[in-house]
């Protein structure tokens, strides 16, 4: 898919004031700091288009950007962001399940997961509350720059393997580097799939 145009839209905590209208809606999550706003400008080839930073919890609010006049993108603040306490965490985690509940154009989630880690507790929990809340989502591994190939495809199988231990069946996975610009035909040709089973359905 090609990015003609990326534009931002709104920010707020609120789903209900998100944008109306029955646009498919690709929403990015992950642990704070997994590279979610990174990435979101490494798709739409544009610099600084979602807010990114080294320090964890950048990205506070539910952010919609227009594509190609076509579909939405929505950065969305990071979990387990410890150093905002623990009313700020409860905080963050309500706007974030609402949204996930409440966003009827939500198409598709994409989970960023950091790939140099081992599975963690807090993302095998989170895709446990998506498959029980039936939203439907994708894994992205983040920075993949970071690792050897060996080391990233050792990475890439064992958490496969770790999933298939309560998974019947396995989500999308895309791997991916902000820096390397790796995984962007993968992900919008995923993207673009998707929109174009729904304008058939239309
Ligand atoms: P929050 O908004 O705080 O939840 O973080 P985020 O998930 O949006 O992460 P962000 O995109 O702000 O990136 C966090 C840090 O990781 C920044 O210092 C980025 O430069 C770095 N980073 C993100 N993606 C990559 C990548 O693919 N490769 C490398 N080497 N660094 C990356
Ligand atoms: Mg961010």
């Amino acid at each position: 898919m090609e990015i003609k145009t990326a534009e931002f839209v709104i920010s707020n905590t609120d789903v209900k004031k998100c944008p109306s209208g029955n646009i498919p809606e690709y929403a990015f999550i992950g642990r704070s700091n997994v590279g979610k706003s990174s990435l979101i400008n490494m798709l739409t080839n544009r610099n600084k288009l979602a807010m990114t930073s080294s320090k964890p919890g950048k990205t506070l609010l539910i952010n919609h950007f227009m594509i190609n006049n076509e579909w939405y993108l929505v950065d969305l603040p990071g979990y387990g962001f410890a150093q905002i306490g623990k009313s700020g965490q409860q905080k963050l985690k309500q706007i974030i399940e609402s949204y996930l509940l409440q966003r009827e154009s939500l198409t598709n989630v994409f989970l960023l997961i950091d790939c140099r880690h081992e599975p963690q507790k807090i993302d095998i929990a989170f895709m446990e509350w998506l498959g029980e809340n039936g939203v439907p989502f994708s894994i992205v591994f983040t920075k993949a720059d970071k690792l050897s190939n060996r080391k990233l495809q050792e990475n890439v199988a064992a958490y496969k393997e770790h999933l298939a231990e309560s998974w019947e069946e396995l989500p999308p996975i895309f791997i991916s580097s902000a820096e390397k610009k790796t995984g962007r035909e993968e992900i919008l040709n995923y993207i673009e799939e998707i929109n174009n089973e729904l304008k058939v359905k239309s």
